[in-house]
């Protein structure tokens, strides 16, 4: 019976662009709108829920982790794989941006297997992977900062941190999410604590413009040593991969005199800053053969609401550290070593945070 009400929803599904099968539901890929509208109308029209990651492709375990806990709350798990051009600047790494289209789907066809043993869990049903003429269906996408288009900005927030090494950024990531929220309508979307300040970026204009959704934010995922996962650490190779893990310790450090009691700004970060300067020496002092020098962009000790810098945290509020440093490209990259995709040629910029908890 199940079978034949399955195979029957099957044949109403016939027209959607793709599919892949996996035992018991599929995933459809869709690369319009329109198409996906209509899924998405039907899952609603019988009592289903929709979670909702957002993603730029290149999926790792950060990703799962989402997927998996969208999974649990959810019948039904879309995940968008576009790679938005507006938050890029002129000369930032868009066109290198990792682009793994079929290991993507290869991973979340493994994933909806996993989701089968587990009962009562949803499943991944919809990958939307739009073209840009797609999502920006007026004009061509401007990164500049005073180009044409409709967009969406969340300020002063979006200027902060982030925003003030990447100007455009913020309004690219909002104004992308505000389209696929409008697009999937899902009852819930999933963001990753990695990227804290989008988090709290979205939260605000999920709030401020009335979207009907639930925001929710899942743990950062780290290698053992404590680098967090990104996309972009398929740059780093073997030599920026070790120096690279200073970015956590540096926040480690930090984190632990909060937890000791401390609360003024600069009890909280000297040692951080200690840590991150005495990594910079170490590899200054190394030849260029040996060296993976950075530089740190900022380490920042913000109120979580509006990312602006504390001077002391307010225990009943707690804070968030965060920082963001640049791995330089190698001076010298030796014979047979595993310099990362690119040679070892192309910067890496690695940030990572930790919230202190508030403490009643
Ligand atoms: P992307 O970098 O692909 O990340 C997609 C989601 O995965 C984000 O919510 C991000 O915070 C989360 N994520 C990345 N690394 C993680 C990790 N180590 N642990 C847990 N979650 C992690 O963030 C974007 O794409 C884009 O800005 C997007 C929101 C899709 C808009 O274009």
């Amino acid at each position: 019976m199940a079978f034949s009400i399955f195979r029957a929803h099957q044949a109403i599904l016939q027209w959607r662009p793709c599919t892949l099968s996996t035992f018991g539901r599929t995933i459809h890929t869709f690369r319009e709108v329109q198409p996906l509208r209509t899924f998405r109308k039907e899952l609603r029209g019988s009592q289903k829920t929709v979670g909702f990651v957002p993603t730029m492709g290149a999926l790792h375990e950060g990703h799962m982790s989402l997927v998996r806990q969208a999974a649990a709350e959810n019948t039904d798990v879309f995940v968008s794989i576009y790679v938005n051009p507006t938050q890029f600047g002129v000369n930032e790494d868009l066109d290198s941006y990792p682009k793994t289209w079929q290991e993507d789907m290869d991973k979340l066809q493994t994933l909806n297997k996993e989701l089968e043993s587990d009962i009562g869990a949803g499943r991944i049903t919809a990958v939307f992977a739009p073209t840009t003429k797609v999502m920006y269906p007026t004009l061509p996408p401007s990164s500049e900062i005073s180009g044409s288009g409709s967009f969406v900005t969340v300020t002063p927030l979006g200027s902060l941190l982030e925003g003030a090494s990447r100007p455009v950024f913020f309004r690219g990531v909002a104004t992308v999410c505000m389209k696929l929220f409008n697009i999937v309508m899902p009852e819930r979307v999933y963001f990753g604590q990695k990227d804290v300040q989008q988090t709290v970026v979205i939260r605000r204009m999920v709030k401020d413009f009335h979207l009907d959704t639930e925001v929710k934010i899942g743990p950062t995922e780290r290698e053992a040593d404590g680098l967090a996962l990104s996309s972009r650490n398929v740059y780093l190779g073997a030599r920026r991969r070790e120096v690279g893990v200073v970015l956590s310790r540096t926040l480690k450090a930090a984190e632990k005199k909060y937890l000791q009691g401390k609360r003024l700004r600069a009890d909280i970060l000297w040692p951080a800053n200690e840590v991150s300067t005495s990594k910079m020496m170490e590899q200054d002092d190394l030849p260029p053969s040996k060296r993976a020098r950075i530089e740190v962009d900022y380490i920042s000790l913000a109120d979580p609401d509006t990312m602006e810098e504390v001077d002391v945290v307010d225990p009943s509020k707690g804070a968030i550290l965060s920082g963001a440093i640049k791995m330089l490209p190698l001076e010298e990259p030796q014979e047979g070593e595993d310099c990362g995709l690119g040679g070892g040629v192309v910067p890496v910029r690695l940030i990572d945070n930790i919230i202190l908890q508030p403490i009643d």
